[in-house]
């Protein structure tokens, strides 16, 4: 074999057994580099005969072209090599579903509240708001609830060790009074909010919600009450054939006093589980104002004359949603609250 056939199985025999890109570079630059040996061998071309130049030359030009054609083959070859690497390291499955924001969602409860602020807002009622420390005067004396009076121990609620007379509110009722201290009637208001009392079972949890109402002017009467709050009930639940009844009943602050119980919305009051096969359920404690509640506040009770109500929300999302356990909704157990979103 030829000097330069010796050169070009040298040179294909070298790049075959590299397989790292910088490496084959620097083996290209031996043989076609500006010191390589097929640029030596070109280089003296010019020593030799015109004939013979024409065939070593052609010879020569010959092995570079088989040169570089090994060089070109391997290097696309390495070139797929790390190609292949790369996508396996950068794997992407793009059948997987994407990350995405989980959205959040309205605690039941408080979809409820909204939804009853905003049929009460409809017929003209502010909403107010009162603290949940409350003091002893808001919460029973300015309620017909003297101190020893037997209807607060309905109530036995949670004291403040540290500040006497203040204790977690056991009802919304003292944002009446509150209202009432800050407004001059006519008064049309609710007031939603968190309360307190000493009471855990399947249907009660220390702490629940209320919802008041409040309707103060000179000639509001019980037909009004029945009215409003079997509006609000049919509309609620969207049952047009909904039915209440009121139940005589005793609140120190109205008189008289009334339970508000309306017809099923689980057997539209033939008697099932839910209403422990009465038909009815029990939604709502209410009432005439007592006098002296306004008295208390220094609303002229001859003048000012109307009606209150206390009712739970949490009892009508349970039966809104179907709910048969009220702890379901203050454990704060996602896979249970999620379902509402
Ligand atoms: N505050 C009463 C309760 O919690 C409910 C009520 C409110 C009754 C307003 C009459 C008028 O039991």
């Amino acid at each position: 074999m030829s000097d330069i056939e010796q050169l070009v199985a040298q040179a294909t025999a070298e790049f075959a057994g590299i397989d790292d890109a910088a490496a084959l570079e620097q083996s290209k630059a031996r043989y076609l580099g500006k010191s390589g040996s097929v640029t030596e061998l070109l280089k003296n071309l010019g020593k030799l005969e015109p004939e013979q130049r024409k065939r070593a030359g052609a010879a020569i030009n010959s092995a570079k072209e088989r040169i570089e054609a090994a060089l070109n083959g391997r290097r696309e070859a390495i070139r797929l090599v790390a190609l292949e690497g790369q996508l396996e390291a950068e794997a992407l499955d793009v059948t997987l579903p994407g990350r995405g924001l989980p959205t959040g969602g309205l605690h039941p409860v408080t979809r409820t509240l909204e939804r009853i602020e905003a049929l009460f807002r409809s017929i003209g009622f502010d909403v107010a708001d009162g603290p949940e420390i409350e003091d002893d005067f808001h919460n029973f004396t300015a309620l017909n609830t003297p101190e020893n009076h037997p209807a607060r121990s309905m109530h036995d609620t949670f004291y403040l060790l540290d500040a006497p007379g203040l204790l977690l509110r056991t009802h919304t009722s003292p944002i009446q009074v509150r209202f009432m201290e800050t407004h001059k009637p006519p008064i049309r208001v609710i007031a939603p909010g968190r309360v307190y009392r000493v009471d855990s079972d399947a249907t009660h949890s220390p702490m629940f919600h209320q919802v008041e109402g409040l309707w103060i002017d000179e000639d509001v009467s019980f037909a009004d009450l029945k009215g409003v709050f079997t509006d609000f009930l049919r509309n609620f639940f969207e049952k047009p054939d909904l039915r209440t009844r009121f139940r005589p009943s005793f609140f120190p602050f109205t008189e008289p006093s009334a339970e508000i119980d309306m017809s099923c919305v689980f057997c539209d009051g033939n008697g099932c589980r839910v209403c422990s096969h009465t038909g009815w359920l029990e939604i709502a404690g209410s009432g005439m104002v007592h006098p002296n509640v306004l008295k208390a506040v220094g609303i002229d009770s001859e003048r000012y004359i109307g009606f209150a109500f206390g009712m739970g929300p949490d009892r009508l999302t349970m039966l809104r949603y179907g709910v048969n356990d009220l702890r379901l909704f203050f454990d704060g157990d996602l896979r249970f609250l999620s379902q509402f979103k």
